[in-house]
């Protein structure tokens, strides 16, 4: 079975809690996990004690009374009326199960319930999953830097600028 084959996590086994500065770890470990390099956890505290920033991080339970486990975060920030996505994640084993989602989704309604109007974010051209996630989401290109991410292998992949409108509905 791959990841793909697993449904949908049920709402009552995720929680999407906003992160405090004491969340550093989790989040970093998380970032380590899906991306090369990853931010440290001084990294990751230092954004989260940005007025400007906020994070939200998606924790699981694995069975009905089993403690949550973090599983995916997603950390933004808004400057005047523009946000933006600065990093999203969800660990392997749960991915495709609709966090990524529900993370991009929190985030948007933060965004636009402090007033932004447009949110932004950047994705490499090759990442097709997040492309897809973007794309459902409502996000269209607005920019690309070629070659903006160089790859350990010493490929080169386009960095895309997204943006979607925060006042329409997906
Ligand atoms: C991108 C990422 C955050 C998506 O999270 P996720 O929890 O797996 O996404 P969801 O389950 O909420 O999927 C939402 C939609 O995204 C798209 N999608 C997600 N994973 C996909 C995949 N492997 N292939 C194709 N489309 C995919 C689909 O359209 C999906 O909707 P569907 O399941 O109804 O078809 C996750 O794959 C990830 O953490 N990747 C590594 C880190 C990364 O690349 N972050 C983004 C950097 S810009």
């Amino acid at each position: 079975m791959t990841t793909n084959d697993y449904p949908p996590i049920e709402d009552r086994y995720v929680s999407l809690l906003w992160a405090e500065p004491e969340a550093a770890p989790d989040i970093a470990k998380l970032h380590a996990e899906l991306f090369d390099p990853a931010w440290d956890i001084d990294a990751v505290r230092r954004m989260l004690v940005d007025p400007c920033a906020s994070a939200l991080v998606a924790k699981v339970r694995l069975r009905e009374f089993g403690p949550p486990v973090p599983a995916g975060f997603a950390l933004g920030r808004v400057a005047a009326d523009e946000a933006e996505i600065l990093s999203i994640g969800v660990s392997a084993p749960f991915q495709r199960r609709g966090l990524g989602r529900r993370l991009a989704e929190g985030l948007s309604r933060a965004a636009k319930s402090i007033g932004a109007n447009r949110l932004f974010l950047e994705v490499a051209a090759d990442n097709e999953s997040a492309r897809q996630l973007y794309a459902g989401l409502g996000f269209t290109e607005v920019g690309r830097r070629p070659g903006y991410y160089e790859r350990r292998d010493g490929a080169a992949a386009d960095a895309l600028t997204l943006s979607r409108d925060l006042n329409t509905t997906t």
